[in-house]
């Protein structure tokens, strides 16, 4: 199985990953965690490239062939191979973010969103996502509880964080079955239950149809 961990920045996807990996490896599952924009040599490097503020002018065409360019290596390097490996792949991350930040976010049309996706990606769709919704405050409260300085991308503003929370919440109408919203306010350990119980649904019902 592949299941991705999306939201705006401090949402709480770290925390959750881990509980959720430890959880898995507890039930006897082999896990592997992977990160995006990253997770390969290759990945790793084009992620410095994307987060350096010293790239200020970049543009969002540039910008969202990057994200793809590191999706794409991840994809046929890490996660293909290790899911026809038995593994079930954790993402912090993937396509579902280049929707919302690229398209929604910036301003990029869904339809060329959906045409990069389909070349970057191919057919390697989550089957399973977590958005962890949190109000952009709430997001910016964190930052400033944990002292984190933000990256090029996390010092985007308010207007642009509203857009890009509202882009996952338009994935979730288009894709209810894949694309699960999950309150991440909440506290963490209510949070991970309700992962885990969405998990295990979803892996009764892949039984049900084998
Ligand atoms: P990262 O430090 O990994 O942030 P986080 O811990 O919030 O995941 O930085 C990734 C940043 O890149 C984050 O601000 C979201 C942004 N991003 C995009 O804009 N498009 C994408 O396709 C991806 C994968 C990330």
């Amino acid at each position: 199985m592949f299941i991705t961990f999306e939201g705006i920045d401090a949402s709480g996807k770290s925390t959750q990953i881990k509980l959720f990996e430890n959880y898995l490896i507890q039930h006897n599952f082999k896990v592997i965690v992977v990160r995006e924009p990253g997770g390969t040599k290759l990945s790793e490097e084009i992620r410095n490239i994307l987060l350096s503020k010293e790239n200020f002018n970049m543009v969002k065409e540039c910008e969202i062939f990057l994200f793809s360019a590191s999706r794409a290596q991840l994809v046929r390097e890490v996660i293909i191979p290790k899911l026809q490996e038995g593994y079930i792949v954790l993402s912090d991350r993937f396509h579902d973010s280049t929707t919302a930040y690229q398209g929604t976010g910036r301003d990029i049309s869904l339809d060329d969103v959906f045409v990069i996706h389909r070349i970057a990606i191919d057919n390697c769709i989550p089957d399973l996502t977590y958005f962890l919704d949190i109000p952009f405050e709430e997001s910016i409260r964190r930052k400033k509880q944990n002292n984190i300085s933000p990256d090029r991308i996390e010092s985007m503003g308010k207007e642009f964080f509203e857009r890009v929370r509202e882009g996952y919440l338009q994935i979730q109408k288009r894709e209810p079955e894949r694309f699960k919203v999950i309150n991440g306010v909440d506290e963490p350990e209510e949070i991970h239950k309700k992962i885990v119980e969405i998990f295990n649904n979803k892996l009764n019902s892949q039984k049900e149809m084998i």
